[in-house]
């Protein structure tokens, strides 16, 4: 097992060395956002690019992309980039170029949506089992297929093949998506894997899938690229992944020398990696996943971010005086502003705040994915060189998306 290099109690602006022996400047990670503009094809386009001069002036240390696909035959949402093959390079060397200008790291992450496709979007949906979503979410999402022994072996492949591309392109690290109930999470559910093979049964035999990714992608990028992974403190979800289990898969990745986890939780139909959990000790220290982090950190000596809650300085430097991370997890606030970091790091607060979101129908609202929405528009308009603006209406926003996402759908329907 690599070991952490760095043990005092650390400040924001104190810099980090990854088991890898690449060092991060800072202690802020811009955690990943799903852009969400790609091209029907799944190509890069200048508007992501504009969106990465926002945020690779804004001193944070990491700048991990949104989850970007390894399979053009599995998208998760409309706009979703692809990178599996060499017709876009160039335009990822940009991408990667611009994100990288002011010295921030600039990790790529890859991602399977299994089985949480919208449905329409894929000819087909795969994931470890047949299992279907429940009730709430099943109108949207399809009962995928079992996938079949030789196509789980591509997908590893294509893990390592997206992130020898990353590293070729001018990406600085990569982090695989095992969180929120994408095909790395479906796998190591036991209510989402119910294979009876070398892949699933047993909770060891469910993390076979994610060891196997990870030998892949470091067999692909050697051993000075930083590779890391975003995982579910727990689903949150009757017969899920449990927080038990995750502590052996942290211990399992951390033995097999991965350079950062980022904890997060929650899946599609348990959105607590954006609601949070109701917990009061939760409430009060700002971030939801800090009690399970101090669980880790107890035996795990690999770096640590938690993301997912936090909004004031007092709040994220308690986190890192707490000793329970190494690197403190930022999502929403980088779509509403931008430079964020800068202000942080000087010790000032940011001057918005990350607030809930309703439209004013509760209906629309208990539609779940305002979130994603609202925030996606902000991200868009900085993408056409625009300012965020952190006081619009939800309503208007979900109006708005709902048209450009259902176009997209048909688009993509036309074109399999
Ligand atoms: C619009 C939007 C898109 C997101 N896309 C991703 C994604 O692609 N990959 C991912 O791991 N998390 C994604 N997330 C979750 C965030 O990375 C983060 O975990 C969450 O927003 C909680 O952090 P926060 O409270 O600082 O916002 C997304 C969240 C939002 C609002």
């Amino acid at each position: 097992m690599r070991t952490r290099t760095q043990k005092t109690q650390p400040s924001l602006g104190d810099s980090l060395t990854l088991p890898c022996g690449e060092a991060l400047n800072n202690r802020i990670g811009k955690s990943a956002l799903s852009e969400a503009l790609g091209t029907a094809e799944g190509c890069v386009t200048e508007n992501l690019v504009r969106l990465y001069k926002n945020w690779s002036n804004s001193g944070a240390g990491l700048i991990i992309t949104g989850n970007v696909m390894i399979d053009r035959r599995a998208l998760g949402e409309p706009g979703n980039v692809v990178l599996e093959d060499d017709r876009d390079l160039n335009m990822f060397k940009r991408w990667a170029k611009t994100g990288t200008a002011h010295g921030s790291h600039l990790w790529m992450q890859l991602n399977h949506p299994g089985k949480q496709a919208i449905r329409g979007l894929n000819r087909e949906t795969v994931a470890p089992s047949a299992i279907g979503f429940r009730p709430k979410l099943a109108p949207y999402f399809a009962t995928p297929r079992a996938l079949k022994a030789a196509e789980i072996e591509n997908i590893i492949e294509r893990f390592g093949n997206t992130a020898a591309r990353a590293k070729k392109t001018g990406f600085t690290g990569v982090q695989l998506h095992g969180a929120h109930g994408y095909l790395i999470s479906q796998f190591l559910s036991p209510h989402h894997n119910r294979r009876e093979d070398h892949w699933g049964g047993s909770p060891e035999n469910r993390r076979h899938f994610v060891l196997a990714v990870y030998d892949e992608v470091r067999r692909r990028v050697g051993n000075d690229f930083p590779i890391g992974i975003k995982l579910n403190s727990a689903d949150f979800q009757r017969g899920g992944f449990t927080e038990e289990e995750s502590l052996d898969t942290i211990r399992a990745l951390a033995e097999a020398g991965i350079d950062l986890i980022e904890i997060s939780g929650g899946t599609y139909e348990e959105p607590v990696m954006q609601l949070g959990k109701p917990k009061d000790s939760t409430v009060a220290r700002e971030a939801y996943f800090l009690d399970f982090a101090e669980k880790v950190r107890a035996e795990i000596e690999t770096p640590l971010m938690v993301t997912g809650g936090f909004r004031s300085l007092d709040g994220m430097q308690s986190a890192l005086n707490s000793n329970a991370l190494d690197i403190i997890g930022l999502g929403r606030i980088f779509a509403i502003e931008p430079d964020a970091p800068t202000k942080l790091l000087r010790g000032e607060e940011t001057v918005h705040k990350v607030k809930p979101l309703s439209t004013g129908i509760k209906y629309v609202d208990r539609f779940g994915s305002l979130e994603i929405t609202w925030y996606t528009r902000q991200l868009h308009r900085m993408g056409r060189g625009k300012a965020p603006v952190p006081d619009e209406h939800a309503l208007k926003s979900f109006l708005f998306d709902l048209r450009a996402k259902g176009f997209g759908i048909v688009k993509n329907r036309l074109r399999a």
